[in-house]
């Protein structure tokens, strides 16, 4: 589990408001609720950069949920071996790979992004629209380590319902309220 950032938020807040009461802890009003740039250690160091970039590994590879379901997915240690029963098999960290398959134990990969819970996400209309995996991930294919790239806002979210019809789904004369007997914007849509 990440750390919930509210408490963070708040104290960053109050230190560097030199004393400035934060109204309160849980919600703090005016504080966008958000864990940009989290970057956890992984239990293995397992580089994006080197396989999405370096040896072009398509990213549905691995995460392969994004097209067909609401999460993406991360890769069971099995889809590794694929390629490192002969790649690297000298490598202390691959052993890790191979020990998770042989006892039957997930890697305990930490979970980087993560809307909170009123919000509904799914990936599909997003992968079905083309929209593609950076401009909510940022550069994953630099990456040596990943991180939340985007802020992960309401604002983030609907800066792009706003454009989407026309940028994405090829529809430059509806607005987006008459798109789909409603709207992108709706509030309905991100919050059931
Ligand atoms: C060889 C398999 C593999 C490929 C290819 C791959 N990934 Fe990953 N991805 C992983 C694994 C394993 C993790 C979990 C460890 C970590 O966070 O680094 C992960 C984590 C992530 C995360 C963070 C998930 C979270 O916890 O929130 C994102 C975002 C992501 N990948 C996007 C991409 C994108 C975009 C591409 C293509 C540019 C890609 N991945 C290619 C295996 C892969
Ligand atoms: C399509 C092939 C392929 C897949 C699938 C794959 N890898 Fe790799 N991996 C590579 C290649 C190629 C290298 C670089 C080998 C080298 O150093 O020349 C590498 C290197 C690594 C290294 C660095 C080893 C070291 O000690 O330097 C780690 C760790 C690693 N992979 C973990 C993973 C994990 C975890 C997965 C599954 C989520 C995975 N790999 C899936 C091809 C793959
Ligand atoms: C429209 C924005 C957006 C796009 C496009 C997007 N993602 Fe995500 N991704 C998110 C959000 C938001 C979360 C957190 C979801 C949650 O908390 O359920 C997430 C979570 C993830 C996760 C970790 C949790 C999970 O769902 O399994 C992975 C891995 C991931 N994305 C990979 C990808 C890949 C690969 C692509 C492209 C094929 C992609 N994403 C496209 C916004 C996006
Ligand atoms: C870069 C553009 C972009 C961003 C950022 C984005 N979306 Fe979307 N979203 C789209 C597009 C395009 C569709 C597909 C609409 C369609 O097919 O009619 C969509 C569809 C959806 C749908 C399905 C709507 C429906 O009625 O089927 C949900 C839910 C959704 N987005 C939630 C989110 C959330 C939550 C975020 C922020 C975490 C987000 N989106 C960020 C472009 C984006
Ligand atoms: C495209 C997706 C999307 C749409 C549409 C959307 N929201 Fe949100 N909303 C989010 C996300 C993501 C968050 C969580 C991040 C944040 O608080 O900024 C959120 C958070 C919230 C919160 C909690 C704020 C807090 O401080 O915790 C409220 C209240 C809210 N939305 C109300 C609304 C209302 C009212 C509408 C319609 C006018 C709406 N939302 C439309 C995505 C959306």
């Amino acid at each position: 589990m990440r750390p919930k950032h509210g408490w963070l938020t708040a104290v960053v807040t109050l230190t560097l408001g030199g004393g400035v009461l934060v109204a309160s802890l849980g919600g703090c009003a005016g504080c966008e609720p958000t864990n940009q740039y989290y970057e956890p250690t992984q239990p293995i160091p397992f580089s994006h950069a080197l396989h999405a970039g370096a040896t072009k590994i398509q990213c549905q590879y691995c995460h392969y949920g994004a097209e067909q379901s609401r999460h993406a997915g991360i890769p069971a240690p099995s889809v590794c071996m694929n390629c490192h029963t002969e790649v690297r098999t000298d490598s202390p960290e691959v052993a890790k790979i191979r020990q998770a398959v042989e006892t039957n134990k997930p890697i305990e990969w930490v979970r980087v992004h993560r809307v909170p819970d009123h919000v509904y996400f799914s990936h599909e209309p997003h992968v079905t629209a083309a929209v593609p995996c950076e401009r909510c991930h940022g550069p994953v294919a630099e990456m040596t380590v990943v991180s939340q790239w985007a802020s992960l806002t309401m604002g983030f979210c609907l800066d792009c319902h706003r454009t989407a019809p026309a940028e994405f789904l090829g529809d430059t004369t509806s607005t987006p309220l008459q798109m789909r007997g409603g709207a992108l914007t709706d509030c309905a849509v991100c919050h059931h």
